[in-house]
Protein backbone atom coordinates (compact mmCIF):
# COMPACT_ATOMS: atom_id res chain seq x y z
CA UNK A 1 0.00 0.00 0.00
CA UNK A 2 1.77 3.18 -1.06
CA UNK A 3 2.35 5.29 1.96
CA UNK A 4 2.25 9.52 1.94
CA UNK A 5 4.48 10.02 4.75
CA UNK A 6 4.30 13.76 4.93
CA UNK A 7 0.73 13.70 4.48
CA UNK A 8 0.21 11.52 8.14
CA UNK A 9 2.68 14.06 10.06
CA UNK A 10 0.65 16.65 8.84
CA UNK A 11 -2.67 14.63 10.26
CA UNK A 12 -0.93 13.47 13.59
CA UNK A 13 -0.45 17.24 14.24
CA UNK A 14 -3.58 18.03 13.04
CA UNK A 15 -5.24 15.82 15.54
CA UNK A 16 -3.58 16.39 18.87
CA UNK A 17 -4.27 12.85 20.87
CA UNK A 18 -5.09 14.34 23.88
CA UNK A 19 -7.91 16.12 22.36
CA UNK A 20 -8.90 13.12 20.27
CA UNK A 21 -8.76 10.59 23.24
CA UNK A 22 -10.36 13.46 25.57
CA UNK A 23 -13.63 13.40 23.53
CA UNK A 24 -13.92 9.61 24.73
CA UNK A 25 -12.38 9.46 28.16
CA UNK A 26 -11.73 11.82 31.10
CA UNK A 27 -7.82 12.68 30.86
CA UNK A 28 -6.05 13.68 33.80
CA UNK A 29 -3.08 15.17 34.13
CA UNK A 30 0.03 13.70 35.58
CA UNK A 31 3.34 15.53 35.27
CA UNK A 32 3.87 16.42 31.45
CA UNK A 33 1.79 13.24 30.68
CA UNK A 34 -1.81 12.56 30.74
CA UNK A 35 -3.75 9.20 32.03
CA UNK A 36 -7.42 7.92 32.41
CA UNK A 37 -9.52 4.97 32.62
CA UNK A 38 -8.42 3.02 29.73
CA UNK A 39 -11.90 2.80 27.42
CA UNK A 40 -10.88 -0.84 26.06
CA UNK A 41 -10.78 -2.54 29.26
CA UNK A 42 -12.58 -2.41 32.25
CA UNK A 43 -10.99 -0.57 35.35
CA UNK A 44 -11.52 1.62 38.41
CA UNK A 45 -7.92 2.73 38.84
CA UNK A 46 -6.37 4.73 35.30
CA UNK A 47 -3.62 2.62 33.77
CA UNK A 48 -3.96 4.36 30.16
CA UNK A 49 -1.02 6.78 29.54
CA UNK A 50 -1.08 9.22 27.23
CA UNK A 51 2.26 10.54 26.30
CA UNK A 52 2.83 14.05 24.95
CA UNK A 53 6.71 15.29 23.55
CA UNK A 54 7.78 14.52 19.88
CA UNK A 55 5.66 11.68 19.09
CA UNK A 56 2.71 11.52 21.05
CA UNK A 57 1.10 8.15 21.78
CA UNK A 58 -1.09 6.12 24.45
CA UNK A 59 -0.32 3.00 26.27
CA UNK A 60 -2.63 1.26 28.35
CA UNK A 61 -0.30 -1.10 31.45
CA UNK A 62 -3.66 -2.88 32.33
CA UNK A 63 -4.62 -4.59 28.49
CA UNK A 64 -1.37 -3.73 26.62
CA UNK A 65 -3.34 -1.25 24.36
CA UNK A 66 -1.24 1.52 23.00
CA UNK A 67 -0.45 3.41 19.97
CA UNK A 68 -0.62 6.87 18.20
CA UNK A 69 -3.98 8.70 17.64
CA UNK A 70 -4.94 6.78 14.31
CA UNK A 71 -4.35 3.06 16.02
CA UNK A 72 -6.45 4.62 18.45
CA UNK A 73 -9.60 5.77 16.66
CA UNK A 74 -8.98 2.40 14.69
CA UNK A 75 -9.92 0.98 18.18
CA UNK A 76 -12.24 3.13 19.41
CA UNK A 77 -14.13 3.57 16.27
CA UNK A 78 -13.63 -0.10 14.66
CA UNK A 79 -12.48 1.19 11.75
CA UNK A 80 -9.84 0.13 9.14
CA UNK A 81 -6.61 1.91 8.70
CA UNK A 82 -7.79 3.85 5.52
CA UNK A 83 -11.23 4.74 7.39
CA UNK A 84 -9.42 6.16 10.41
CA UNK A 85 -7.53 8.19 8.47
CA UNK A 86 -10.18 9.31 6.71
CA UNK A 87 -12.12 9.86 9.78
CA UNK A 88 -9.55 12.09 11.31
CA UNK A 89 -9.30 14.02 8.28
CA UNK A 90 -12.68 15.05 7.90
CA UNK A 91 -11.82 15.85 12.01
CA UNK A 92 -9.35 18.37 11.00
CA UNK A 93 -10.57 19.81 8.05
CA UNK A 94 -7.72 18.01 5.52
CA UNK A 95 -8.10 16.69 2.34
CA UNK A 96 -6.42 13.04 2.08
CA UNK A 97 -4.02 13.26 -0.98
CA UNK A 98 -4.22 9.54 -2.69
CA UNK A 99 -5.15 5.76 -2.28
CA UNK A 100 -4.57 2.46 -2.81
CA UNK A 101 -7.09 2.00 -5.98
CA UNK A 102 -8.73 -0.82 -4.26
CA UNK A 103 -8.98 0.71 -0.79
CA UNK A 104 -10.51 3.74 -2.61
CA UNK A 105 -13.14 1.63 -4.55
CA UNK A 106 -13.92 -0.43 -1.08
CA UNK A 107 -14.41 3.19 0.23
CA UNK A 108 -16.27 4.34 -1.81
CA UNK A 109 -18.50 1.43 -1.85
CA UNK A 110 -19.38 2.21 1.53
CA UNK A 111 -20.16 5.57 1.12
CA UNK A 112 -22.63 4.90 -1.56
CA UNK A 113 -24.29 2.61 0.71
CA UNK A 114 -24.45 4.81 3.47
CA UNK A 115 -25.96 7.52 0.70
CA UNK A 116 -28.47 4.48 -0.15
CA UNK A 117 -29.39 3.48 3.38
CA UNK A 118 -30.59 7.35 3.75
CA UNK A 119 -31.89 7.41 0.76
CA UNK A 120 -34.52 4.36 1.40
CA UNK A 121 -34.97 5.42 4.43
CA UNK A 122 -36.38 8.40 3.47
CA UNK A 123 -38.10 6.52 1.07
CA UNK A 124 -39.93 4.27 3.12
CA UNK A 125 -40.75 6.90 5.90
CA UNK A 126 -42.53 9.02 3.40
CA UNK A 127 -44.03 6.07 2.06
CA UNK A 128 -45.29 5.27 5.46
CA UNK A 129 -47.07 8.84 6.43
CA UNK A 130 -48.02 9.25 2.93
CA UNK A 131 -47.76 6.77 0.63
CA UNK A 132 -51.29 5.46 -0.59
CA UNK A 133 -51.19 2.38 1.32
CA UNK A 134 -51.89 2.88 5.01
CA UNK A 135 -51.75 -0.54 6.42
CA UNK A 136 -48.22 0.43 7.79
CA UNK A 137 -49.16 3.41 9.51
CA UNK A 138 -52.16 1.25 11.23
CA UNK A 139 -50.08 -1.28 12.01
CA UNK A 140 -47.89 1.29 14.60
CA UNK A 141 -51.12 3.21 15.62
CA UNK A 142 -52.46 -0.31 16.43
CA UNK A 143 -49.16 -0.75 18.42
CA UNK A 144 -49.25 2.52 20.64
CA UNK A 145 -46.88 4.67 18.74
CA UNK A 146 -47.04 8.17 18.24
CA UNK A 147 -46.19 10.28 15.58
CA UNK A 148 -43.34 11.95 17.24
CA UNK A 149 -41.73 8.36 17.90
CA UNK A 150 -42.34 7.58 14.40
CA UNK A 151 -40.34 10.72 13.80
CA UNK A 152 -37.38 10.14 15.74
CA UNK A 153 -36.92 6.59 15.13
CA UNK A 154 -37.64 7.55 11.33
CA UNK A 155 -39.55 4.30 11.09
CA UNK A 156 -40.68 3.52 7.40
CA UNK A 157 -43.01 1.12 5.24
CA UNK A 158 -41.57 -0.89 2.43
CA UNK A 159 -44.28 -0.94 -0.52
CA UNK A 160 -45.60 -4.31 -1.51
CA UNK A 161 -43.98 -4.17 -5.01
CA UNK A 162 -41.13 -5.87 -6.20
CA UNK A 163 -38.99 -2.85 -7.53
CA UNK A 164 -40.29 0.12 -5.73
CA UNK A 165 -36.69 1.21 -4.15
CA UNK A 166 -35.06 -0.36 -6.84
CA UNK A 167 -36.57 1.88 -9.25
CA UNK A 168 -36.11 5.08 -7.14
CA UNK A 169 -32.31 4.09 -6.35
CA UNK A 170 -31.82 3.68 -9.84
CA UNK A 171 -33.51 7.18 -10.57
CA UNK A 172 -30.88 8.56 -8.25
CA UNK A 173 -27.92 7.47 -10.01
CA UNK A 174 -27.16 3.73 -8.15
CA UNK A 175 -26.26 0.86 -9.99
CA UNK A 176 -28.01 -2.60 -9.21
CA UNK A 177 -24.56 -3.98 -8.43
CA UNK A 178 -24.45 -1.34 -5.15
CA UNK A 179 -27.56 -1.84 -4.54
CA UNK A 180 -27.81 -5.56 -3.79
CA UNK A 181 -24.27 -4.89 -2.22
CA UNK A 182 -26.29 -2.76 0.18
CA UNK A 183 -28.25 -5.15 0.86
CA UNK A 184 -31.35 -3.10 -0.46
CA UNK A 185 -32.20 -5.48 -3.42
CA UNK A 186 -31.70 -9.52 -4.14
CA UNK A 187 -30.69 -10.59 -7.60
CA UNK A 188 -32.63 -13.63 -9.10
CA UNK A 189 -31.67 -14.56 -12.76
CA UNK A 190 -29.80 -10.95 -13.44
CA UNK A 191 -32.87 -9.37 -12.17
CA UNK A 192 -33.12 -6.69 -9.11
CA UNK A 193 -35.62 -6.95 -6.76
CA UNK A 194 -37.22 -4.96 -3.95
CA UNK A 195 -35.43 -7.12 -0.94
CA UNK A 196 -38.50 -5.68 1.72
CA UNK A 197 -41.54 -5.48 0.57
CA UNK A 198 -45.02 -4.83 2.70
CA UNK A 199 -42.99 -5.06 6.14
CA UNK A 200 -42.87 -1.92 8.54
CA UNK A 201 -38.90 -0.55 8.40
CA UNK A 202 -36.52 -0.06 11.48
CA UNK A 203 -33.56 1.66 10.27
CA UNK A 204 -30.60 1.08 12.11
CA UNK A 205 -28.48 3.99 12.99
CA UNK A 206 -24.35 3.76 14.48
CA UNK A 207 -23.12 6.18 17.12
CA UNK A 208 -22.17 8.36 14.39
CA UNK A 209 -25.36 9.08 12.88
CA UNK A 210 -25.23 6.91 9.56
CA UNK A 211 -27.61 4.55 8.99
CA UNK A 212 -26.38 0.82 8.28
CA UNK A 213 -29.12 -1.37 7.70
CA UNK A 214 -32.13 -2.27 8.55
CA UNK A 215 -35.19 -4.69 10.18
CA UNK A 216 -38.11 -5.31 8.47
CA UNK A 217 -41.28 -6.89 10.26
CA UNK A 218 -44.40 -8.16 8.84
CA UNK A 219 -47.67 -6.60 9.21
CA UNK A 220 -49.51 -10.01 9.99
CA UNK A 221 -48.17 -13.86 11.77
CA UNK A 222 -46.53 -14.37 8.54
CA UNK A 223 -42.69 -15.57 8.41
CA UNK A 224 -40.02 -14.62 8.78
CA UNK A 225 -41.48 -12.36 11.36
CA UNK A 226 -38.25 -10.20 10.42
CA UNK A 227 -36.01 -9.62 7.80
CA UNK A 228 -32.65 -7.89 8.61
CA UNK A 229 -30.45 -6.49 6.15
CA UNK A 230 -27.88 -9.57 6.35
CA UNK A 231 -23.28 -8.57 6.25
CA UNK A 232 -22.83 -5.46 4.04
CA UNK A 233 -19.32 -3.75 4.07
CA UNK A 234 -21.17 -1.42 6.39
CA UNK A 235 -23.47 -3.76 8.71
CA UNK A 236 -21.60 -6.33 11.26
CA UNK A 237 -25.22 -7.37 13.30
CA UNK A 238 -22.29 -8.55 16.30
CA UNK A 239 -21.07 -5.22 16.72
CA UNK A 240 -23.63 -2.64 17.15
CA UNK A 241 -27.24 -1.94 19.04
CA UNK A 242 -30.21 -0.91 18.20
CA UNK A 243 -30.73 2.54 18.99
CA UNK A 244 -27.47 2.79 21.06
CA UNK A 245 -27.43 6.33 18.51
CA UNK A 246 -30.02 7.65 21.49
CA UNK A 247 -28.31 5.65 24.56
CA UNK A 248 -25.58 6.56 24.30
CA UNK A 249 -26.21 10.53 25.15
CA UNK A 250 -28.74 9.37 28.47
CA UNK A 251 -27.56 10.72 31.62
CA UNK A 252 -27.27 7.69 33.46
CA UNK A 253 -24.55 4.91 34.01
CA UNK A 254 -27.28 2.55 33.43
CA UNK A 255 -28.77 0.95 30.14
CA UNK A 256 -31.57 -1.21 29.85
CA UNK A 257 -31.29 -3.82 26.97
CA UNK A 258 -34.07 -5.50 25.22
CA UNK A 259 -34.74 -8.39 22.83
CA UNK A 260 -36.82 -6.53 20.19
CA UNK A 261 -37.05 -3.51 18.37
CA UNK A 262 -40.77 -2.83 19.16
CA UNK A 263 -39.45 -3.22 22.88
CA UNK A 264 -36.75 -1.18 22.85
CA UNK A 265 -38.98 1.47 20.68
CA UNK A 266 -41.98 1.34 23.60
CA UNK A 267 -39.28 1.88 26.26
CA UNK A 268 -38.10 4.83 25.01
CA UNK A 269 -41.77 6.13 24.17
CA UNK A 270 -42.48 5.75 28.18
CA UNK A 271 -39.22 8.32 28.48
CA UNK A 272 -36.24 5.92 29.13
CA UNK A 273 -34.08 7.19 26.13
CA UNK A 274 -31.28 4.30 27.66
CA UNK A 275 -32.30 1.63 26.11
CA UNK A 276 -30.77 -0.54 23.27
CA UNK A 277 -31.67 -4.46 21.33
CA UNK A 278 -29.12 -6.61 19.78
CA UNK A 279 -29.44 -6.73 15.50
CA UNK A 280 -31.45 -9.96 15.58
CA UNK A 281 -28.78 -12.27 16.75
CA UNK A 282 -27.34 -13.13 20.54
CA UNK A 283 -25.68 -10.39 22.55
CA UNK A 284 -21.47 -10.69 21.77
CA UNK A 285 -18.88 -9.97 23.81
CA UNK A 286 -18.18 -7.35 21.43
CA UNK A 287 -21.43 -5.48 21.83
CA UNK A 288 -21.22 -5.95 25.84
CA UNK A 289 -17.79 -4.03 25.54
CA UNK A 290 -19.43 -1.72 23.60
CA UNK A 291 -21.98 -1.10 26.24
CA UNK A 292 -19.17 -0.56 28.91
CA UNK A 293 -18.28 2.44 27.03
CA UNK A 294 -21.31 3.91 27.88
CA UNK A 295 -22.80 2.20 30.85
CA UNK A 296 -21.62 0.86 34.28
CA UNK A 297 -24.91 -0.77 34.73
CA UNK A 298 -27.22 -2.86 32.67
CA UNK A 299 -30.67 -4.13 33.28
CA UNK A 300 -31.69 -6.94 30.93
CA UNK A 301 -35.21 -6.77 30.57
CA UNK A 302 -35.55 -9.80 27.53
CA UNK A 303 -38.14 -11.84 27.43
CA UNK A 304 -40.11 -13.41 30.14
CA UNK A 305 -40.60 -16.81 28.05
CA UNK A 306 -37.59 -19.72 28.31
CA UNK A 307 -35.49 -18.96 25.08
CA UNK A 308 -35.29 -15.58 26.99
CA UNK A 309 -34.44 -16.37 30.28
CA UNK A 310 -31.97 -18.46 28.59
CA UNK A 311 -30.45 -15.64 26.90
CA UNK A 312 -30.67 -14.20 29.84
CA UNK A 313 -28.00 -15.89 31.92
CA UNK A 314 -25.54 -15.94 28.65
CA UNK A 315 -25.71 -12.42 28.41
CA UNK A 316 -24.63 -12.02 32.22
CA UNK A 317 -21.63 -14.18 31.43
CA UNK A 318 -20.48 -11.40 28.94
CA UNK A 319 -21.28 -8.12 31.19
CA UNK A 320 -19.32 -9.61 33.81
CA UNK A 321 -16.43 -10.62 31.56
CA UNK A 322 -16.01 -6.92 30.74
CA UNK A 323 -16.74 -5.66 34.05
CA UNK A 324 -20.60 -4.81 33.99
CA UNK A 325 -22.67 -4.67 37.10
CA UNK A 326 -26.15 -6.90 35.54
CA UNK A 327 -29.11 -6.49 37.03
CA UNK A 328 -32.18 -8.30 35.88
CA UNK A 329 -35.59 -7.35 35.57
CA UNK A 330 -38.50 -9.60 36.83
CA UNK A 331 -41.81 -9.30 34.66
CA UNK A 332 -44.90 -11.09 35.79
CA UNK A 333 -48.00 -10.89 33.97
CA UNK A 334 -46.70 -9.58 30.02
CA UNK A 335 -44.30 -11.67 27.64
CA UNK A 336 -42.02 -8.31 27.30
CA UNK A 337 -41.18 -4.75 28.11
CA UNK A 338 -43.44 -3.26 25.06
CA UNK A 339 -46.70 -5.74 26.63
CA UNK A 340 -45.92 -4.49 30.27
CA UNK A 341 -45.75 -0.74 29.24
CA UNK A 342 -48.58 -1.42 27.06
CA UNK A 343 -50.84 -2.80 29.90
CA UNK A 344 -49.36 -1.26 33.26
CA UNK A 345 -47.68 2.13 32.28
CA UNK A 346 -44.16 4.18 32.47
CA UNK A 347 -44.20 4.23 36.03
CA UNK A 348 -45.20 0.75 36.73
CA UNK A 349 -41.69 0.06 34.66
CA UNK A 350 -39.97 2.68 36.48
CA UNK A 351 -40.53 0.67 39.52
CA UNK A 352 -39.68 -2.73 37.78
CA UNK A 353 -36.65 -1.36 36.60
CA UNK A 354 -35.77 0.40 40.53
CA UNK A 355 -36.57 -3.53 41.93
CA UNK A 356 -34.71 -5.70 39.23
CA UNK A 357 -32.51 -8.28 40.77
CA UNK A 358 -28.84 -8.42 41.03
CA UNK A 359 -27.41 -11.02 38.61
CA UNK A 360 -26.51 -13.32 41.50
CA UNK A 361 -30.24 -12.88 42.80
CA UNK A 362 -31.68 -13.64 39.56
CA UNK A 363 -29.40 -16.87 39.28
CA UNK A 364 -30.36 -17.93 43.07
CA UNK A 365 -34.04 -17.97 42.49
CA UNK A 366 -33.51 -19.83 39.15
CA UNK A 367 -31.78 -22.56 41.25
CA UNK A 368 -35.03 -23.19 42.71
CA UNK A 369 -36.90 -23.65 39.58
CA UNK A 370 -38.37 -26.99 39.44
CA UNK A 371 -37.81 -27.87 42.61
CA UNK A 372 -39.94 -27.85 46.03
CA UNK A 373 -38.44 -26.70 48.97
CA UNK A 374 -40.81 -28.14 51.18
CA UNK A 375 -39.30 -32.00 50.12
CA UNK A 376 -35.49 -32.84 51.43
CA UNK A 377 -34.71 -34.02 48.28
CA UNK A 378 -35.90 -30.78 46.74
CA UNK A 379 -33.53 -28.80 49.71
CA UNK A 380 -30.39 -31.25 48.61
CA UNK A 381 -31.03 -30.25 45.09
CA UNK A 382 -31.22 -26.46 45.52
CA UNK A 383 -28.79 -25.93 47.89
CA UNK A 384 -26.07 -28.05 45.10
CA UNK A 385 -27.20 -25.62 42.89
CA UNK A 386 -26.61 -22.64 44.86
CA UNK A 387 -23.33 -23.61 46.12
CA UNK A 388 -21.96 -23.15 42.27
CA UNK A 389 -24.05 -19.84 42.25
CA UNK A 390 -22.33 -18.84 45.59
CA UNK A 391 -18.69 -20.37 45.21
CA UNK A 392 -18.81 -17.81 41.80
CA UNK A 393 -19.26 -14.48 43.43
CA UNK A 394 -15.84 -12.91 43.54
CA UNK A 395 -16.51 -10.51 46.06
CA UNK A 396 -16.11 -11.61 49.85
CA UNK A 397 -18.55 -9.42 51.18
CA UNK A 398 -21.26 -9.96 48.26
CA UNK A 399 -20.69 -13.74 48.43
CA UNK A 400 -21.49 -13.28 52.51
CA UNK A 401 -24.44 -11.99 51.80
CA UNK A 402 -25.98 -14.54 49.71
CA UNK A 403 -25.17 -17.16 51.69
CA UNK A 404 -26.91 -15.77 54.75
CA UNK A 405 -29.95 -15.15 52.25
CA UNK A 406 -29.73 -18.90 51.19
CA UNK A 407 -29.52 -19.94 54.62
CA UNK A 408 -32.38 -18.22 55.51
CA UNK A 409 -34.29 -19.26 52.31
CA UNK A 410 -33.40 -22.90 52.64
CA UNK A 411 -33.17 -22.64 56.57
CA UNK A 412 -29.88 -24.75 56.87
CA UNK A 413 -27.50 -23.34 59.30
CA UNK A 414 -25.43 -20.51 57.98
CA UNK A 415 -21.90 -21.33 59.65
CA UNK A 416 -22.60 -25.28 57.80
CA UNK A 417 -23.29 -23.53 54.01
CA UNK A 418 -20.28 -21.24 54.52
CA UNK A 419 -17.85 -23.74 55.49
CA UNK A 420 -19.32 -25.99 52.77
CA UNK A 421 -18.64 -22.85 50.11
CA UNK A 422 -14.93 -21.88 51.90
CA UNK A 423 -14.25 -26.22 51.12
CA UNK A 424 -15.55 -25.21 47.35
CA UNK A 425 -13.08 -21.95 47.30
CA UNK A 426 -9.91 -23.82 48.24
CA UNK A 427 -10.45 -26.75 46.26
CA UNK A 428 -11.06 -24.22 43.29
CA UNK A 429 -8.15 -22.38 44.05
CA UNK A 430 -5.92 -24.98 44.09
CA UNK A 431 -6.62 -26.02 40.42
CA UNK A 432 -6.08 -22.79 39.43
CA UNK A 433 -2.85 -23.06 40.64
CA UNK A 434 -2.37 -25.98 39.16
CA UNK A 435 -3.48 -25.10 35.80
CA UNK A 436 -1.44 -21.71 36.30
CA UNK A 437 1.42 -23.63 36.87
CA UNK A 438 0.58 -25.31 33.40
CA UNK A 439 0.57 -22.27 31.65
CA UNK A 440 3.53 -20.99 32.39
CA UNK A 441 5.41 -23.88 32.09
CA UNK A 442 4.47 -25.41 28.88
CA UNK A 443 2.27 -23.25 27.00
CA UNK A 444 4.27 -20.07 27.33
CA UNK A 445 4.78 -20.22 23.92
CA UNK A 446 1.28 -19.26 22.92
CA UNK A 447 0.70 -16.55 25.84
CA UNK A 448 2.45 -14.12 23.41
CA UNK A 449 0.42 -14.29 20.18
CA UNK A 450 2.18 -10.73 18.89
CA UNK A 451 5.57 -12.21 19.20
CA UNK A 452 5.44 -15.97 20.11
CA UNK A 453 9.43 -16.68 19.99
CA UNK A 454 9.79 -14.42 22.79
CA UNK A 455 9.24 -17.24 24.99
CA UNK A 456 12.34 -19.13 23.68
CA UNK A 457 14.15 -16.41 23.70
CA UNK A 458 13.63 -14.30 25.95
CA UNK A 459 17.16 -12.73 26.55
CA UNK A 460 17.29 -11.80 23.01
CA UNK A 461 13.68 -10.59 22.78
CA UNK A 462 14.43 -7.97 25.20
CA UNK A 463 17.38 -7.01 23.90
CA UNK A 464 16.00 -6.59 21.00
CA UNK A 465 13.30 -4.36 22.58
CA UNK A 466 15.70 -2.22 23.83
CA UNK A 467 17.34 -1.24 20.38
CA UNK A 468 14.15 -0.54 19.34
CA UNK A 469 12.92 1.86 22.26
CA UNK A 470 16.51 3.40 21.87
CA UNK A 471 15.66 3.55 17.90
CA UNK A 472 12.24 5.60 19.08
CA UNK A 473 14.28 8.05 21.66
CA UNK A 474 17.02 8.62 18.94
CA UNK A 475 15.48 8.52 15.25
CA UNK A 476 18.17 10.92 14.34
CA UNK A 477 20.42 7.75 15.18
CA UNK A 478 19.23 5.39 12.76
CA UNK A 479 21.43 5.27 9.61
CA UNK A 480 24.36 4.39 12.11
CA UNK A 481 22.10 1.63 14.01
CA UNK A 482 21.46 0.01 10.18
CA UNK A 483 24.87 -0.65 9.94
CA UNK A 484 25.85 -1.28 13.33
CA UNK A 485 23.45 -3.40 13.52
CA UNK A 486 21.55 -4.79 10.45
CA UNK A 487 17.81 -6.12 10.86
CA UNK A 488 19.76 -9.89 9.96
CA UNK A 489 20.96 -9.85 13.80
CA UNK A 490 17.30 -9.99 14.96
CA UNK A 491 16.19 -13.13 15.90
CA UNK A 492 12.28 -13.25 16.96
CA UNK A 493 10.13 -12.55 13.37
CA UNK A 494 7.92 -9.27 15.26
CA UNK A 495 10.95 -7.08 16.76
CA UNK A 496 12.81 -7.71 13.52
CA UNK A 497 9.72 -6.72 11.72
CA UNK A 498 9.44 -3.40 13.93
CA UNK A 499 12.92 -2.44 13.79
CA UNK A 500 13.11 -3.40 9.69
CA UNK A 501 9.94 -0.68 9.80
CA UNK A 502 11.86 1.63 11.75
CA UNK A 503 14.52 1.92 10.11
CA UNK A 504 12.76 2.45 7.09
CA UNK A 505 10.70 4.94 8.40
CA UNK A 506 13.67 7.10 9.63
CA UNK A 507 16.08 7.11 6.66
CA UNK A 508 14.28 9.64 4.82
CA UNK A 509 14.88 12.08 7.27
CA UNK A 510 14.48 13.13 10.63
CA UNK A 511 11.23 13.82 11.55
CA UNK A 512 9.41 10.46 12.98
CA UNK A 513 6.35 9.46 14.10
CA UNK A 514 4.13 6.28 15.63
CA UNK A 515 1.99 6.86 12.85
CA UNK A 516 4.04 5.68 9.75
CA UNK A 517 3.46 2.58 11.53
CA UNK A 518 -0.27 2.33 11.90
CA UNK A 519 -1.21 1.12 8.08
CA UNK A 520 1.43 -1.85 8.69
CA UNK A 521 0.88 -2.96 11.85
CA UNK A 522 -2.67 -3.71 13.55
CA UNK A 523 -3.80 -2.32 16.41
CA UNK A 524 -2.40 -5.08 18.46
CA UNK A 525 0.87 -5.04 17.78
CA UNK A 526 0.50 -0.96 17.86
CA UNK A 527 -0.11 -1.68 21.32
CA UNK A 528 3.28 -3.75 21.61
CA UNK A 529 5.24 -1.00 19.89
CA UNK A 530 3.93 1.54 22.35
CA UNK A 531 4.32 -0.85 25.14
CA UNK A 532 7.95 -1.34 24.50
CA UNK A 533 8.49 2.52 24.84
CA UNK A 534 6.24 2.38 27.39
CA UNK A 535 7.72 -0.01 30.20
CA UNK A 536 11.29 1.70 30.00
CA UNK A 537 9.79 4.73 30.68
CA UNK A 538 11.98 5.23 33.53
CA UNK A 539 15.13 3.82 31.87
CA UNK A 540 17.56 5.57 30.03
CA UNK A 541 18.44 3.96 27.00
CA UNK A 542 21.61 5.31 25.54
CA UNK A 543 23.99 4.22 22.89
CA UNK A 544 26.44 2.73 25.24
CA UNK A 545 23.14 0.45 26.51
CA UNK A 546 21.78 0.08 22.50
CA UNK A 547 25.41 -1.38 21.80
CA UNK A 548 25.42 -3.67 24.48
CA UNK A 549 22.32 -5.14 23.38
CA UNK A 550 23.79 -5.40 19.67
CA UNK A 551 26.46 -7.12 21.36
CA UNK A 552 24.00 -9.59 23.45
CA UNK A 553 22.09 -10.20 19.64
CA UNK A 554 25.29 -10.56 17.80
CA UNK A 555 26.74 -13.44 20.24
CA UNK A 556 23.43 -15.13 19.53
CA UNK A 557 25.02 -16.31 16.26
CA UNK A 558 28.38 -16.73 17.29
CA UNK A 559 27.84 -18.12 20.78
CA UNK A 560 31.06 -17.03 23.20
CA UNK A 561 31.42 -17.43 26.76
CA UNK A 562 30.77 -13.75 28.19
CA UNK A 563 27.28 -13.82 27.05
CA UNK A 564 24.82 -11.09 29.26
CA UNK A 565 22.78 -13.00 31.36
CA UNK A 566 18.83 -11.95 32.03
CA UNK A 567 20.43 -11.23 35.60
CA UNK A 568 23.24 -8.75 33.96
CA UNK A 569 20.69 -7.02 31.85
CA UNK A 570 18.11 -6.02 34.71
CA UNK A 571 21.24 -4.91 36.34
CA UNK A 572 22.76 -2.92 33.90
CA UNK A 573 19.04 -1.32 33.60
CA UNK A 574 18.63 -0.64 37.36
CA UNK A 575 22.24 1.28 37.16
CA UNK A 576 20.51 3.47 34.18
CA UNK A 577 17.90 4.50 36.28
CA UNK A 578 17.21 8.64 35.56
CA UNK A 579 16.17 11.00 37.86
P1 LIG B 1 -42.98 -8.00 18.07
O1 LIG B 1 -43.39 -9.41 17.89
O2 LIG B 1 -43.46 -7.15 16.97
O3 LIG B 1 -43.28 -7.45 19.41
O4 LIG B 1 -41.43 -7.92 17.82
P2 LIG B 1 -40.23 -7.97 18.81
O5 LIG B 1 -39.30 -6.91 18.34
O6 LIG B 1 -40.64 -7.97 20.21
O7 LIG B 1 -39.59 -9.36 18.40
P3 LIG B 1 -39.36 -10.73 19.17
O8 LIG B 1 -39.38 -10.59 20.63
O9 LIG B 1 -40.23 -11.77 18.55
O10 LIG B 1 -37.90 -11.03 18.65
C1 LIG B 1 -36.80 -10.27 19.15
C2 LIG B 1 -35.88 -9.89 18.05
O11 LIG B 1 -35.41 -11.05 17.39
C3 LIG B 1 -36.52 -9.05 16.95
O12 LIG B 1 -36.54 -7.68 17.25
C4 LIG B 1 -35.64 -9.37 15.77
O13 LIG B 1 -34.44 -8.62 15.82
C5 LIG B 1 -35.29 -10.83 16.00
N1 LIG B 1 -36.23 -11.70 15.26
C6 LIG B 1 -37.46 -12.10 15.61
N2 LIG B 1 -38.02 -12.87 14.67
C7 LIG B 1 -37.10 -12.97 13.68
C8 LIG B 1 -37.07 -13.64 12.41
O14 LIG B 1 -38.02 -14.28 11.99
N3 LIG B 1 -35.93 -13.51 11.68
C9 LIG B 1 -34.87 -12.78 12.12
N4 LIG B 1 -33.78 -12.71 11.34
N5 LIG B 1 -34.86 -12.14 13.29
C10 LIG B 1 -35.96 -12.23 14.07
MN1 LIG C 1 -42.43 -8.17 21.22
Amino acid sequence: MPRNDEFLLRLREANPIETVMGNYVNLVRRGRNYVCNCPFHSEKTPSCYIYLGADPHFYCFGCGAGGDVITFIMKMENLTFTEAVNFLAQRAGLEVPHKDPKEAARARLKTRIYEMNRLAANFYYKNLVSGPDKSGLKYFADRKLTPATIKKYGLGFAPNSWNSLTDYLRSKGYTDDEIVAGWLGGSKNGRVFDMFRNRVMFPIVDTRGNIIGFGGRVLDDSKPKYLNTGDTPVFYKGSNLFSLNFAKNSNTKRMILCEGYMDVIAVNQAGFENVVATLGTAITPEQARLMSHYAEEIIIAYDSDGAGQKATRKAINHFEDVGLRTKIIHMEGAKDPDEFIKKFGPNRFRILLDGSDDANAYLLAKCEEGLDLATDAGKVEVLKRAANVLAAIESPLEREVYISRTSKRTGIDVQVLKNHIDQMLRARKKNLKKSEWRNITSAAYQKDPINPESALHRKESRAEETIICYLLRHPDDAQRMAKEAPPEIFLTPFNKKVYTALLDRMSGGDRFSLSLLADEFSPDEMGRISGIDAKNREFTIDSTVAADCVKVLKEYKSPAGDQLSDEDLSDLFRSKISK
